[in-house]
């Protein structure tokens, strides 16, 4: 199995159309101001909507291909550091630090998440803004049929093919770790090779309590990136927190 982390190209190709995030990440940075930290910031998909706005930022990952390519597309217009979000230390204090598009589901543990928001606590400025948005977990995906290959991605363009992701997953009720196997599938042929990745299920009364347990104060909950409010409809739950 290749962790999918180390393959930035395909997962740049996958995400190249992808925008539902970037209006509301723009709007909650433009009101927060910099300077701005994103964890797990991947290949930097979201640093130029930053950059744009005028603002100092820095990405932390923990993947060296995706840093390299970030670094090689953003030189020193941007700084990225290689760091774990679950414990990191940087020599600076953030207006607004953000972590979006399912990555906080990367802590696979409460322990995981309680440091991570941690550490989030205490890189944020006093009056400062932390953003994390998630997918709400979603019982018929998580116990979809064993095995079964399901579409994960629209078409998507990557090295002269048509391509889509099919995916299989396991959902570990014990450790609520959903367990998640990826392939390309290339003008319509299924490729051997297996990408792996783990993603801990927190519901939302989860997040509460995580975020209130690190000092983080919740201003705004909403269930979809166009800023409408969560509810019992809502796939999503994205937090707008403070440090007072
Ligand atoms: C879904 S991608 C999101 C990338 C980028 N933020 C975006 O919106 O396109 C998740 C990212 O989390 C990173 N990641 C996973 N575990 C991590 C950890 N413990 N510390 C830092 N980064 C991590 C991966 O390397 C990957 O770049």
């Amino acid at each position: 199995m290749v962790d999918i982390y180390t393959k930035p190209e395909l997962y740049d190709a996958i995400h190249q159309a992808y925008s539902l995030d970037k209006n509301l990440i723009t709007s909650i940075a433009e009101k927060a101001g910099g300077p701005v930290l994103e964890l797990a910031s991947g290949t930097g998909r979201l640093a130029q909507l930053i950059l744009d706005l005028g603002l100092d930022y820095t990405g932390i990952d923990s993947s060296v291909e995706f840093l390299k390519s970030a670094i090689h597309e953003f030189g020193d217009r941007a700084t990225f550091h290689q760091n774990d979000m679950r414990q990191f230390e940087l020599d600076q204090k953030f207006n607004f630090i953000f972590i979006g598009f399912n990555s906080f589901l990367h802590n696979l543990t409460d322990e995981d998440a309680n440091q991570c928001l941690q550490s989030v606590f205490n890189h944020l400025t006093n009056g400062g803004t932390f953003l994390v948005s998630t997918f709400i977990p979603d019982p018929s995906f998580l116990y979809r049929e064993k095995g079964k290959q399901y579409p994960a991605t629209s078409p998507f363009n990557f090295d002269g093919s048509r391509c889509r992701i099919m995916e299989t997953n396991e959902y570990e009720e014990e450790t609520q770790i959903n367990q998640l196997t990826w392939q390309l599938e290339r003008d319509g042929t299924l490729e051997p090779e297996k990408y792996h990745y783990r993603m801990r299920m927190f519901y939302p009364h989860m997040m509460d309590i995580l975020l209130s347990d690190a000092g983080l104060r919740i201003t705004e909950k909403m269930g979809d990136y166009d800023g409408s409010p969560m509810d019992e409809e809502s796939g999503m739950q994205i937090y707008v927190c403070t440090k007072d």
